[in-house]
């Protein structure tokens, strides 16, 4: 069942969502060669209780830490480590889920850490292209096949592969809620959207082929032929118009957020 969010509830949206961007914005400040993951861990949850909100995935489904950093291979979900420590040259996706006032906010990036080679950086500007086709599908009356379709499309005609295994969601009382937001298929096909859903939309794109493999701390997914893998998240809500980017960046082109 597929919730449709009450004006109070959208309010509630926007609030933790807007502490999910500014999170991922704060964490940006510390990206570099040197930090290890558990310290962004560290940084994600103390920032986040400081803002008297909860990290959802501490403890979601057995989830051991506050935040999952995702380094050049992993595709997602990577467990934050001391052991892990970022490099000149690396790409790390940090995803961020906020918990504040009972409702969920969900946001990633994909960051360099100092200077990536050409054909890494076309990997990562490519997969937020095809995150952003996708949103610009969001309107009453469209359907979640033409979101999938967008992005694959993007994401193929450049020569890389849409991970399946995993989509986007629902998102709002609940940290996943349906409908579930595939990165590929058809137009035309899926449900219909209305005004009052919220769901993220977040492609992973792995610069080889599509498979993927679980690691044995049963979280950790990389790609199957150790290509590298990016990825970018935001969280939408479906408007009379077309659609809203609730966890827009600064950073980011501000005319994006309504359309
Ligand atoms: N934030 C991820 C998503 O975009 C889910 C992470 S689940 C966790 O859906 F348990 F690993 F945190
Ligand atoms: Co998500
Ligand atoms: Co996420």
């Amino acid at each position: 069942m597929v919730s449709i969010k009450s004006t109070r509830e959208i309010d509630l949206m926007r609030k933790t969502c807007d502490l999910a961007k500014l999170t991922l914005e704060f964490l940006g400040e510390h990206v570099k060669a040197g930090v290890s993951t558990e310290k962004i861990n560290q940084l994600t949850h103390d920032f986040i209780v400081e803002h008297n909100a909860y990290p959802s995935p501490l403890n979601y489904r057995g989830f051991p830490k506050s935040v999952c950093t995702s380094l050049n291979q992993v595709i997602c979900h990577g467990i934050p480590t001391e052991k892990e420590v970022l490099s000149d040259g690396d790409i790390i996706n940090i995803d961020v889920t906020t918990y504040l006032n009972k409702f969920h906010g969900d946001t990633n990036k994909t960051f360099f850490v100092g200077q990536a080679s050409d054909s890494t950086i076309r990997l990562v500007e490519t997969t937020y292209s095809a995150m952003l086709a996708g949103i610009k599908c969001v309107r009453p009356g469209g359907r979640l096949g033409d979101i999938g379709a967008a992005i694959q499309e993007i994401v193929e005609g450049a020569g890389y592969s849409v991970v399946r295994e995993y989509c986007g969601h629902g998102i709002g009382r609940e940290f996943h809620e349906d409908p579930q937001v595939l990165h590929y298929g058809n137009r035309g096909t899926g449900i219909e959207l209305k005004p009052g859903m919220t769901f993220t939309i977040e492609p992973m794109v792995n610069e080889g082929s599509a498979g993927c493999r679980l690691l044995k701390d049963d979280w950790t997914v990389v790609t199957r032929d150790d290509s590298l893998s990016a990825q970018f998240e935001h969280t939408i809500l479906v408007t009379p118009a077309g659609y809203e980017i609730l966890t827009l960046r600064d950073e980011e082109d501000q005319s994006l957020r309504l359309g």
